[in-house]
């Protein structure tokens, strides 16, 4: 076995039977068989393992070449980087991955039918491995920023499901990557209690900040067959600067939760923030770091550059979050400044980050990006044309159905305008009609409580459609609800059944929406 480790003392491997398990990427990658579940950390880009995924595609690749298969299952936290996802996905070595993703590669094999992809609410996972529901869980690969004397690790920035890999995998490799702070330590809460059912407790958070649990994960050294020691970034997440669009978004959003405020129904500092993937979400966030409101807090899945600055700012007093998904430049702001943010950053499991009670109890206000929502209110989150995947569900379903108030944000257009994000029937749904409370897209901002489908669907074309596409939004709704009262159809959501998706069959045949249901499709 080859032992290369880069010169990157002191060391932070503390446990003295640990450090022996040092040895190359190659040689570690080599632990890993045909078949095997392996679960790996990382979301969001951040804290995933970078040398082992890249050794491991070259192992697959040679056996592919000499004939022989070889495929393995990828489980981890949430979306990854092109080191791990990419090559996996290059050399066709992953036959099922979960349970988020967003690479460019890896979707298009899943696209294409080549790799199976299970898109699972990010709350659910630790549960699903508990109980087998996956198989048995392998090895884990797990990135951290060090290793305590007697065995426990510092972890680095993300936590995702780290710890459940731990637990449940038969062999644990870590990567060791000297590029992560030491000053992340004690950022951590790593809540032990989850129990499984009947034994359950109630999660004992009341506020955002709570601090519930240990700042490192356990492991048990006897499981860690190997140790890679590295010195590598993680993945630079750029944001756009805000299109004129998203900046209206945040507009409508703003004068929105004023008037909540102004009404009573939201306290003075708002309630504890999710703020979604994306650029959108990212100009929301600039948006609310100039906007009136103070004091305020962030229950979150990811932390992007938008709430960091916020956090700068003081407008944010604190966040938790279960992941680090800076730009580099960001990146490099908050180690500059990491005991001012370990004091108010708290990164938890995603079983806590994203748990139905606590997002209940918080009362959170959750906005996320869609890729289209219908006239009654559903909304698709993850499937172009209702049959191609884009990135996942992620924890969006986790906080819409369980947040005091749902935002679902897009530009109401798509693709320079030929595409209506707002449609008669939503291609695929991820979050139906029950856990979607307000509409936004740039030309307005619809608020569903309390309306019948009926009353939605005037209020989401009022409010949110594009011009282009309202009178044809317009006349399915009439047409629909002639149709109904004819006796053809029920009242209570109307819909003409052969046409309700042709707006998105005339797409496919046509390259654009314009149109729809002006001319019968051939
Ligand atoms: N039909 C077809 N394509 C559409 C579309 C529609 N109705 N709406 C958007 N798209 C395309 C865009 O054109 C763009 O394509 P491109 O990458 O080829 O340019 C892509 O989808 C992303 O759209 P964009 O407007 O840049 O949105 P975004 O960055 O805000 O992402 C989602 C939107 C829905 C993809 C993203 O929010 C997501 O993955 N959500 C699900 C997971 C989630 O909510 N996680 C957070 C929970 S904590």
């Amino acid at each position: 076995m080859t032992k290369n480790p880069p010169d990157i003392r002191p060391s932070r491997i503390a446990h003295a039977g640990l450090r022996q398990k040092i040895m190359s990427a190659d040689a570690a990658a080599a632990f890993i068989e045909n078949g095997d579940h392996v679960g790996m950390s990382g979301f969001t880009g951040a804290g995933y393992p970078k040398a082992i995924p890249l050794a491991l595609a070259q192992h697959i690749h040679a056996h592919h070449d000499a004939g022989k298969p070889f495929r393995i299952g990828v489980w981890t936290g949430a979306s990854t980087a092109p080191e791990l996802d990419g090559a996996l996905a290059t050399v066709g070595g992953m036959d099922m991955r979960l349970p988020y993703q967003s690479d460019p590669t890896c979707r298009a094999r899943i696209n294409d039918g080549e790799m199976a992809y299970i898109d699972i609410h990010l709350s659910h996972v630790a549960q699903y491995v508990w109980f087998g529901f996956l198989g048995k869980l392998n090895v884990a690969v797990i990135e951290v920023a060090g290793v305590l004397e007697d065995g426990r690790l510092i972890p680095a920035t993300s936590v995702g499901n780290n710890k459940t890999w731990l637990d449940q995998a038969d062999k644990v490799i870590l990567e060791v990557n000297y590029g992560h702070n030491l000053g992340l330590e004690g950022m951590h809460d790593i809540y032990y209690g989850t129990e499984r059912p009947p034994h359950r407790k109630p999660i004992p958070m009341t506020h955002a900040g709570d601090r519930i649990g240990e700042p490192y994960l356990h492991c048990d050294p006897s499981k860690v067959i190997a140790i890679v020691e590295t010195h590598l970034p993680d993945r630079d997440t750029r944001f756009a600067a805000p299109d004129e669009a998203s900046k209206r978004i945040a507009e409508h959003l703003m004068a929105f939760l004023q008037e909540e405020v102004a009404l009573g129904r939201l306290p003075p500092e708002l309630l504890p923030l999710q703020s979604g993937v994306g650029n959108i979400a990212n100009a929301v966030m600039e948006s609310l770091n100039e906007g009136p409101f103070n004091n305020l807090q962030g229950y979150t899945e990811v932390l992007q550059d938008g709430m960091l600055a916020m956090l700068e700012s003081g407008r944010m007093s604190m966040a938790s979050a279960t992941a680090l998904s800076f730009s580099a430049p960001v990146m490099e702001a908050f180690l500059a400044n990491i005991d001012f943010y370990r004091e108010r950053i708290v990164l938890r499991p995603q079983e806590i980050s994203n748990h139905p009670e606590v997002i209940r109890r918080l009362g959170i206000i959750a906005m996320n990006g869609m890729i289209e929502a219908d006239l009654y209110g559903n909304v698709n989150s993850t499937h172009v044309m209702g049959t191609r995947i884009m990135n996942g569900i992620g924890g969006s379903g986790d906080f819409a159905r369980n947040a005091y108030l749902s935002v679902f944000m897009t530009p109401s257009t798509a693709k320079g305008g030929s595409i209506s994000c707002i449609v008669p029937m939503v291609s695929h749904v991820d979050h139906t009609e029950h856990d979607v409370q307000i509409v936004v897209t740039e030309q307005g901002l619809a608020d569903l409580r309390g309306l019948s489908p009926r009353q939605r669907s005037r209020r989401i074309i009022e409010r949110c459609a594009h011009p282009d596409f309202k009178p044809a939004l317009l006349d399915y709704v009439e047409r629909s609800e002639a149709n109904a009262r004819a006796g053809h159809a029920g009242m209570h959501t109307p819909h003409l059944l052969d046409e309700a998706l042709s707006w998105h069959s005339q797409f496919e045949k046509t390259g654009s929406m314009l149109k729809a249901g002006e001319a019968p499709l051939s």
